[in-house]
Formats: structure tokens, sequence, C-alpha cells
């Protein structure tokens, strides 16, 4: 059985991908900040049957990764796959972004996934067989207005995929990135991350110019992730699998 990490498996897609796994009878670990929001979830797929545990953390810090990563082994055993999910939202027009604003979503982004990448690696290489998975995003291949630090770090997300397949190609380990379009989650207040303008009705709008014209379902990005770890994508690396319904519209 193998043991899979899900950062940002609070809610949405990363709670989707979660529930994922553990239908295909991975043991999973669900990771995200808020106290509460993960156990309950992990608590939800063990009363269905699954082996699952939720560890909270803010994956940004190296310390909390090293516990995340060590709470894992204790609970099911070495990590044998990582996906890194935990992003966080900033809309602002780039002359107005403070410069927490513009670091936040590099350390929930790429810091964490230099921390994820140095705890879990070393296990992986060691046994021959391992897969890491980045939720990338399109904004991060087309640029987007408003979104100055979340773009740079989806398209260094994506670059830092292809750095790690590169040096580790070879040793059965492989480093993939999912690139969503826009999924139908659940997006709370939008108010609250600094754009009075993105409400659902604005994307509900927006999702009318996607060329599927549909948002995607989580269960599509789910699907792609199962994909990319399994023994079928084994010669899959340094890939960005686009799951946005044609959009490349930015
Ligand atoms: N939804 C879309 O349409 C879309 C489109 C393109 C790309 N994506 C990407 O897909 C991924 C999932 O998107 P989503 O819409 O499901 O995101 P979401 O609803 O905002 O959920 C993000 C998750 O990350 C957790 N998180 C945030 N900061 C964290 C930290 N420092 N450490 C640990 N966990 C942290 C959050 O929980 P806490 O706040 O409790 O920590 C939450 O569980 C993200 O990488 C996103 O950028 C999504």
């Amino acid at each position: 059985m193998r043991t899979v990490v899900v950062t940002g498996a609070g809610r949405n897609i990363g709670l989707a991908i979660a529930g994922g796994f553990a239908a295909a009878g991975d043991q999973v670990v669900l990771n995200a900040r808020s106290a509460g929001a993960v156990e309950q979830a992990a608590a939800q797929l063990v009363e269905g049957g699954a082996r699952a545990v939720g560890i909270t953390g803010d994956v940004s810090r190296q310390e909390d990764v090293r516990r995340l990563v060590a709470g894992a082994e204790d609970a099911f055993g070495p990590v044998d796959v990582l996906v890194h999910c935990a992003a966080v939202r900033v809309h602002r027009d780039f002359l107005d972004m403070s410069s927490e604003e513009w670091r936040m979503p590099f350390q929930v982004g790429l810091d964490a996934a230099f921390h994820c990448a140095q705890a879990v690696l070393p296990h992986m290489v060691e046994q021959g067989w391992g897969r890491i998975i980045h939720l990338a995003g399109v904004t991060g291949q087309t640029g987007a207005a408003r979104r100055a630090s979340v773009v740079a770090t989806k398209s260094g997300l994506i670059g830092f995929t292809r750095a790690l397949a590169h040096e580790f190609a070879g040793t059965g380990v492989t480093v993939n990135a999912i690139s969503p379009g826009m999924i139908d989650t659940e997006r709370g207040d939008w108010t609250s991350l600094g754009d009075q303008s993105a409400t659902t009705e604005h994307y509900n709008r927006r999702s009318q110019q996607i060329p599927a014209r549909r948002m995607g379902r989580r269960a599509e990005v789910t699907a792609a992730c199962l994909y990319l770890a399994s023994d079928d994508a084994g010669f899959v690396t340094g890939h960005t699998l686009n799951v946005n319904g044609g959009m490349f519209m930015g």
C-alpha cells in the first residue's frame, strides 16, 4: 500500500485528490493549516473504510514539513507519492501589491515545494520509485492581470518540476505538474482576496469563455493526478498536464 501526502487538502481540489487516492486503496495523509479541517476530512475517509490521517501544518515552513513527513511515516510508512496542492490567492493591481502579497504565494507554492521535495526524495530514490506532483495553474502559462505573484509562482512551479525531473530521471522517481484551468470549487468570500469583482457571478461569466463552455470538475483534476501517480506513467516526467478545457486565453 502506498503512502500519499496531499498538501492543501483541507477543501476543494486537494480534498478531492486525497479522496481519490483513498478510494484507490492508498494510505492518505491530508495537510492544511486550519486546525480541525484535515482531521475531520480524514475521519470521514476512515469512516468510509480508508486509511487516512490529517496533519495540520504550514508547508511554507521547513519545520512543519519535516513534522508532516515524519507524521506520515509514523502513521503509514515512508512517503511514496507527494501531491503539493497548497496555495493562496492574491488578486491585486500590481502597483498596489505589497511585498507581503508578492512573497506569500511564493512561500506557499515554491518554498513549500522545495521543502517537501527535499523531505520525501531520499526515500523515493532509495526505493527506486516515487511520484511528485505539483499543482500549477493555467495563469502560470498564460499570465493574468492582477495576479503577478500567483502567476510567477505557478510559472516557477512548472520550471521547478522540470528541474527536478531532469535531476532525478533514471531513479524511478517522476516529477510532474498539473495545470488546472477554471475548476468548479467553493471560492468563499472573494472580496477578502482583494478583488471586489471576483464574484461567483464573474466566474460563471468567465466560464462561458472557456472553449469547453464549462468549468472543470475536481474529479477531472483528481483523475489526472491518479494517472501521473500510476505505474503506467513511469515514462512521463517533467510534464505539465493541462486540465483546462482548452483555456489558454489568460
Ligand atoms: N480552483 C481553480 O480553479 C484552480 C485553477 C488553477 C489552479 N488551481 C490550483 O489548484 C490547487 C487547489 O486549488 P483550490 O481551488 O482547491 O484551492 P483552495 O480552495 O484555495 O484550497 C487551498 C488549500 O491549501 C491550504 N493551504 C493554504 N496555505 C497553506 C499552507 N501554507 N500550508 C498548508 N496548506 C495550506 C488551504 O487550507 P488552509 O488555509 O487551512 O491552510 C486549503 O486547504 C492550488 O494549487 C491552486 O492554485 C486551482
